[in-house]
């Protein structure tokens, strides 16, 4: 099976075919609509989650095939005391494609090799505080739709830039696709991780500054990446209390902003955008939710190897 444990697994062009093929499909609904029929897909979700199980739920079922899953580790057999592989093992025998969110990271990695006997993808929808690739998925349509391009530009990541995963798969992938400046906006306690600015420093191309401050570099920035601070992955509740309200975006912060500056934030939100946000145009965190589906349904019909009907490939290789 094709795996994507990080979107290191897909190469720039196969990236890019996704992003043309999103587009396709949402224009070609009616004709992608059996694209995967007899196909099932497994969600096997060990945390919470609202937008990531149903838009892989939703996209399978929009290309005509079914899904099966859980949602939530208490209602599967981990709480007998499975292992990750054993259940993987097991689903791997039942569905043709898997996408699993675990709180540890490296759980997509452990799946991905338990069920590489059966020939069966395993999608990361998610592992700890590590990566999120679909996610990044989701944030490159919504990049590439608001300035026709994925490179020259300067985007504020802000917030939990330590336990945000999607932080971290959206700066690795931005690095593979050229001149990219990023502004890490975090508090002291909440600093990119060292490999993730390795990847920075290893681009011939990209470079980041540090900074505490989000008012001071708004003005600079052609995307804002809100982020919210990830409670669950707090040892400490005190640190949380603390930290979560460090960044709050509303109308005034945004008045600072350039007019053609989007918003992107990969949700759910707690604080750090204000409602008062949400009417902007330059808000563009509801289309990031309908490009994640597109761009699962991009996704789920590519490692599947199943073709788009009507959809021509661009020179060059395409998964
Ligand atoms: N963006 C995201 O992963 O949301 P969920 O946690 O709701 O899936």
């Amino acid at each position: 099976g094709r795996n994507v444990v990080s979107l290191d697994d897909l190469s720039v062009n196969e990236i890019r075919a996704l992003l043309r093929k999103a587009a396709y499909i949402d224009t070609h609904r009616t004709q992608v609509a059996h694209t995967c029929d007899g196909r099932v897909l497994a969600t096997l979700f060990y945390e919470p989650s609202t937008r990531t199980r149903l838009s892989f739920e939703t996209a399978m079922l929009r290309l005509g095939g079914k899904t099966i899953g859980f949602a939530g580790a208490q209602l599967a057999s981990v709480t007998k005391g499975e292992s990750i592989a054993d259940t993987v093992k097991t689903v791997s025998c039942y569905a043709d494609i898997i996408a699993i969110r675990h709180p540890k990271e490296g759980a997509a990695l452990i799946a991905s090799e338990a069920a590489a006997p059966y020939d069966v993808p395993v999608i990361n929808a998610g592992d700890g505080g590590h990566m999120h690739p679909t996610q990044t998925l989701a944030d490159l349509l919504t990049i590439q739709s608001r300035f026709g391009r994925l490179d020259d530009v300067t985007i504020g990541l802000c917030g939990d830039l330590t336990f945000g995963r999607t932080v971290h798969s959206l700066i690795e992938t931005l690095c593979r696709f050229g001149h990219v400046r990023f502004v890490l906006i975090s508090p002291e306690e909440l600093v990119t991780p060292r490999y993730v600015l390795d990847r920075i420093d290893a681009s011939p191309t990209c470079s980041y500054v540090e900074v505490r401050d989000l008012t001071e570099v708004i003005g600079d920035l052609d995307v804002l990446y809100m982020t919210r601070v990830q409670k669950e992955r707090f040892f400490n509740e005190d640190d949380y209390l603390r930290l979560r309200d460090t960044y709050i975006l509303d109308a005034a912060k945004l008045a600072l902003a350039k007019p053609s500056m989007a918003v992107l934030h990969p949700l759910p939100r707690v604080n750090e955008i204000a409602v008062d946000v949400d009417a902007d145009p330059r808000a563009a965190y509801f289309e990031q939710v309908r490009n994640g589906m597109l761009m699962r349904m991009a996704l789920e019909s590519s490692v599947l190897g199943d073709t788009l009907p009507g959809y021509e490939p661009a020179v060059g290789k395409e998964i």
